[in-house]
């Protein structure tokens, strides 16, 4: 290319573009190639939307770098931006096919950690954890409502200050209100744990930054969150929500689905679901989860 046509491709925002969108057309997946050519139109489309300067752009790039320093295993920062931002929302949305009467999936958060401690159904994976007592157990089923027996569940939560067990040092304290649970043959689930509470986006990451700047939304409703996982069916990704939490209309990820608020019922003292005499009081959670198949 002669000096003359470079000054042209970089005096004319136009011809930029289609100098980049040439060269990604050689992306060989198809795939990557559409997301690829989609994503670079949109983007320099936004970036002379907003005549995005070059400070602007590299305080974006700071940002970027200091966000990556807030993730670890248990804690990714920028899935908050993404939930923040309804993308992850918009993703689960338009991707998971549902019959009427199966789960609804919601977004799976920052926290979701693999290898959580497997525990035996009925007993106390609180782990240490504070908060009131609560009793959770329901099914796993089909959507022909046969129990998938043997389903594989992560539950996951915060505790009463709200707080997740990797915003803690889980190297040393360990992981707590965290596990892995394996459902009867008969498809049904059980475990003893604390009341989560409503809790801020994490208030020392990058996220809340961009929150505090612009919406002011911060919170997120009282939930627990799943991972169901079984054979033939895809896995299901969710939260059930308390339906007491008064943020749940306002929630800072758009996660909220109204089939997905339970009924944490309060009970003063007495007998437990499981037949546990309680001489304070406590919560209990019914919910059957219905997959859909792969
Ligand atoms: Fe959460």
């Amino acid at each position: 290319m002669s000096s003359q046509g470079l000054e042209n491709v970089y005096d004319d925002s136009n011809l930029i573009t289609q100098e980049v969108l040439k060269r990604y057309e050689d992306t060989a997946d198809p795939r990557l190639r559409q997301i690829m050519l989609s994503f670079i139109r949109h983007m320099h489309s936004f970036v002379r939307d907003v005549k995005l300067t070059p400070d602007e752009w590299l305080a974006a790039m700071n940002l970027l770098e200091e966000t990556g320093k807030w993730c670890s295993p248990g804690r990714n920062e920028f899935i908050i931006f993404s939930d923040a931002l309804g993308i992850s929302m918009l993703t689960i949305t338009q991707d998971y096919p549902r019959p009427a009467h199966a789960t609804e999936p919601t977004l799976i958060g920052p926290f979701m950690l693999e290898n959580a401690p497997l525990f035996e159904l009925g007993t106390d994976i609180s782990a240490g954890a504070q908060g009131t007592p609560m009793f959770s157990q329901g099914r796993v089923l089909d959507v022909a409502g046969k129990p998938l027996a043997h389903a594989v569940i992560d539950v996951w939560h915060s505790d009463d200050r709200g707080l997740y067990d990797v915003q803690e040092d889980l190297a040393t304290k360990g992981p707590w209100a965290r596990a892995k649970l394996r459902a009867d043959a008969e498809g049904r689930y059980s475990f003893w744990s604390v009341l989560p509470v409503d809790y801020p986006v994490p208030q020392d990451g990058t996220a809340i930054h961009m929150l505090r700047a612009t919406t002011g939304r911060n919170w997120r409703p009282a939930h627990l969150h799943f991972r169901i996982q079984a054979p033939g069916q895809r896995t299901l990704v969710t939260h059930i929500f308390d339906r007491h939490s008064k943020h749940l209309d306002a929630d800072a990820v758009f996660g909220v689905r109204p089939s997905l608020i339970g009924d944490f019922k309060r009970h003063e003292s007495g007998q437990a679901p499981d037949g546990r005499a309680m001489s304070q009081p406590f919560y209990s959670l019914d919910y059957d989860f219905v997959m859909v198949p792969a």
